[in-house]
């Protein structure tokens, strides 16, 4: 995929004088390092169960395609830490990610990773102050959970997926960050009338901050949507671009949900706008999106300037 827009490798070229910049370049490279560099900082938040050393390759590719980029990937709620509830992951994130965002004058990207780009949604729609410009959504359950993969037999070692509800929507449920977004589609009132996040982040609980939050949102420039049908954990893998099941669990895509029809938070909007980017790729599995060079290339390296 080639993209005239496309920065060469090992350095961005300056608009207004680009034979100049060519010519001393290595120069031009060595000011970035010293002074900071051309491209806006990166932020990346891992996922469930994960830590910031399982997204080292994603911290190679972007080093490697944008020389000098400062990429941060947040040292926060690893592991098993990572169940606990996202408003309260949200605020942790949010007082390490600020003062990024506060010393970069030009604003700062996103790159958040499953759950993690439910955290993200958090941050972009509760800080007024945020200046994101694109935020890539790395295969994230933005529509919510309702499949009961590998990964959630770590959490939930009995249970099928049609009765974890029990466990999510009473009782202690929602101090767990899965259920947070865990969307039993043949319980939808009780989701709504349970979920303390997800249902109030995509308006399905209507709630009296969500003209503020979708403000918030809307302050980002591209919204970048990835994601594949070789997923195996994000279920329905539609998920990703904000699709989900209807009550028989056949798959509605995002254009058809009631949140994307109303424009309830901005999705919409970003459409008109043409800053909404989907990106699906077959053969790629969940523990394997930041990893995938392919991916990178295609998807993620053009919005990193
Ligand atoms: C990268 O960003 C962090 C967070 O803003 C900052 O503390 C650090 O000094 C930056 N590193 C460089 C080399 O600019
Ligand atoms: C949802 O909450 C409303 C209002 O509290 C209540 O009337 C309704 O029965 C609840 N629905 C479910 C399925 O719990
Ligand atoms: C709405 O915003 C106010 C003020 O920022 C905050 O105190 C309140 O908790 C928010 N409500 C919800 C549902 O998040
Ligand atoms: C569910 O499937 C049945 C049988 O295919 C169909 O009659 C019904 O309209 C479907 N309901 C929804 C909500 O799509
Ligand atoms: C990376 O993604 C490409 C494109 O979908 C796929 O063909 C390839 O198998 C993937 N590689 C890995 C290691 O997942």
């Amino acid at each position: 995929m080639k993209d005239r827009n496309i920065p060469p490798r090992g350095g961005r070229w300056k608009r207004s004088s680009g034979v100049l910049a060519g010519l001393f370049m290595p120069l031009l490279c060595a000011c970035f390092w010293a002074g900071g560099s051309a491209y806006k900082p990166v932020i990346i938040v891992h996922g469930l169960f994960d830590s910031p050393k399982n997204l080292l390759n994603l911290q190679r590719f972007i080093s490697e395609s944008h020389p000098g980029t400062n990429v941060t990937i947040i040292d926060l709620f690893d592991g098993y830490e990572s169940l606990k509830p996202l408003w309260t992951q949200v605020e942790g994130f949010k007082a390490v990610i600020y003062p990024i965002m506060q010393n970069a004058a030009d604003g700062v990207h996103f790159i958040c990773y499953s759950q993690g780009g439910l955290v993200c949604r958090g941050i972009l729609s509760t800080l007024p102050e945020h200046n994101v410009h694109t935020f890539i959504s790395l295969s994230s359950p933005q529509a919510g959970q309702y499949g009961d993969t590998d990964y959630f037999k770590d959490v939930f070692p009995e249970c099928v997926k049609s009765e974890i509800y029990h466990f999510c929507y009473l009782g202690i449920g929602q101090r767990f960050s899965i259920c947070n977004y865990w969307k039993d589609p043949h319980h939808k009132d009780l989701y709504v009338n349970v979920s303390s996040y997800l249902a109030l982040l995509n308006t399905e609980k209507p709630h009296p901050n969500a003209t503020e939050w979708r403000k918030n949102f809307l302050k980002i420039q591209k919204l970048v949507l990835i994601g594949g049908p070789d997923d195996g954990v994000i279920t329905p893998w539609q998920s990703s671009q904000f699709g989900f099941y209807d009550d028989n669990e056949t798959v509605v895509e995002m254009q058809k949900q009631d949140f994307y029809l109303s424009d309830a938070f901005g999705l919409k909007t970003l459409a008109a706008r043409e800053d909404l980017i989907t990106c699906t790729f077959p053969g790629v599995q969940h523990i394997q999106w930041h990893s995938n060079e392919t991916v990178f290339h295609a998807c993620m390296e053009k919005w990193l300037v």
